[in-house]
């Protein structure tokens, strides 16, 4: 919901432009903070899902470890003021230079995804007379019950390492003198609304557990990833996820052993519902069933749509005129740049403002330079950033 003195500004600022409601976002962090502190629960930020310098600031200084899946995702977190020992590395494809970076900045852990790369990390960490932090990132084989294009906890997924291989990790581990085994690390999936989903990661994360104390194995880190979903229907009504019943689940039924500490690794429900993308009408187009609205954004500055079909609410702010059908289109040249279908809106026309909701997660960071588009923009509400 914006005020009618916001939507007076976004009538003069150049769009399209994301709009972060950093009131939002504060209050979304405390609650989480709230919650996962009950348990003693260390919550690290995903910087995927939003790496604005603003956004990130705020969420370290509320006192969050960093996800991070990349180099220069390290050295982002490192220049935000993330402290190095909370610092989780995880992706499928980390290069050489890559695990340096881990290296030289005393991470947290690296989060290993096969035998080769725990070959390649304790190389890198022997060099330079180091001792690497490792977990293992186990595929669980659990269905998140999400989008195939984000589900990565089943065996068909690149992600992890299968339960099968892993008498061959453990003993490469015994050998490997520059690895030292810190946890263990799951991720089955984002954008998950179905809470029982994380009881199944639990129960699975028990069995996994079980198999490696019979191996007389108990690490000092579970990390159990992210992946809790947001409601983009009601951006409003229900901007802030349900922390209380998540961490909750993890509370019931995960067993964790005197000592050990529970990580998460929280993106989209974090960020999302803090930011809107602004946006124009340039033309308004008939056809024979419907009216294209094309507006000054494309998937260029929001790519979910046009990679995972995914909805976002779409709002006229400045009309109140009857409702009419419309394709809300991008100028980009693709048919997949397209934001909705056939969506009843009040009569638009050059000029109007629309607002596209919920879009603080995987938005911003996931805008391209396809068509040579000029880099998208942020603006803030008025709350000043420390
Ligand atoms: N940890 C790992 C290892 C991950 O791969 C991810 C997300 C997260 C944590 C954070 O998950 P979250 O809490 O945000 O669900 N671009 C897609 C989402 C890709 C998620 C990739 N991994 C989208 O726009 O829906």
């Amino acid at each position: 919901m914006f005020s009618a003195k916001e939507i007076k500004q976004f009538k003069k600022t150049k769009t399209p432009f994301y709009y972060y409601q950093l009131d939002v976002l504060e209050k979304n962090l405390k609650r989480i903070q709230k919650e996962s502190k009950k348990y003693n629960y260390h919550v690290h930020y995903a910087l995927k899902a939003n790496c604005n310098n603003k956004i990130l600031k705020l969420i370290q200084n509320e006192g969050f470890g960093a996800d991070c899946v990349s180099g220069n995702e390290i050295l982002k977190a490192k220049e935000m003021g993330f402290k190095s020992k909370e610092i989780a590395f995880a992706g499928v494809g980390k290069s050489d230079e890559e695990i340096s970076i881990g290296l030289d900045n005393n991470i947290f852990s690296f989060n290993s995804e096969s035998l080769q790369e725990l070959e390649v990390i304790n190389k890198l960490a022997k060099g330079k007379g180091k001792i690497a932090p490792i977990s293992l990132r186990i595929n669980p084989n659990v269905n998140a019950k999400t989008h195939h294009y984000i589900t990565t906890g089943l065996e068909e997924n690149k992600f992890g390492i299968n339960m099968w291989e892993m008498e061959d990790v453990l003993k490469y581990l015994q050998t490997a003198e520059n690895l030292n085994l810190i946890g263990l690390h799951f991720h089955i999936g984002s954008q998950i609304n179905d809470l029982s989903v994380f009881k199944g990661l639990c129960l699975r994360v028990n069995e996994i557990q079980e198999w490696f104390y019979s191996r007389k194995i108990i690490v000092e880190h579970i990390n159990v990833g992210g992946g809790l979903g947001v409601d983009y229907e009601n951006p409003d009504n229900s901007a802030f996820p349900d922390f209380k019943a998540f961490f909750k689940i993890f509370d019931d039924f995960l067993e964790l052993q005197e000592n050990q500490k529970l990580h998460f690794e929280l993106g989209r429900s974090v960020v999302a519902s803090s930011a809107s993308l602004i946006t124009k009408v340039l033309y308004i187009k008939k056809s024979t069933n419907t009216n294209f609205a094309i507006i000054d954004a494309g998937m260029t500055e929001l790519l979910r749509p046009a990679l995972y079909n995914a909805y976002h609410k779409i709002e006229t702010l400045t009309s109140t005129k009857e409702l009419k059908r419309y394709d809300i289109v991008g100028p980009i040249c693709e048919s997949s740049d397209s934001f909705a279908k056939s969506l009843m809106l009040p009569e638009i026309i050059r000029g109007d403002i629309i607002a596209i909701r919920t879009t603080g997660a995987y938005g911003e960071v996931m805008s391209l330079n396809y068509n040579l588009r000029d880099k998208v923009i942020a603006f803030y509400n008025n709350k000043q950033v420390k």
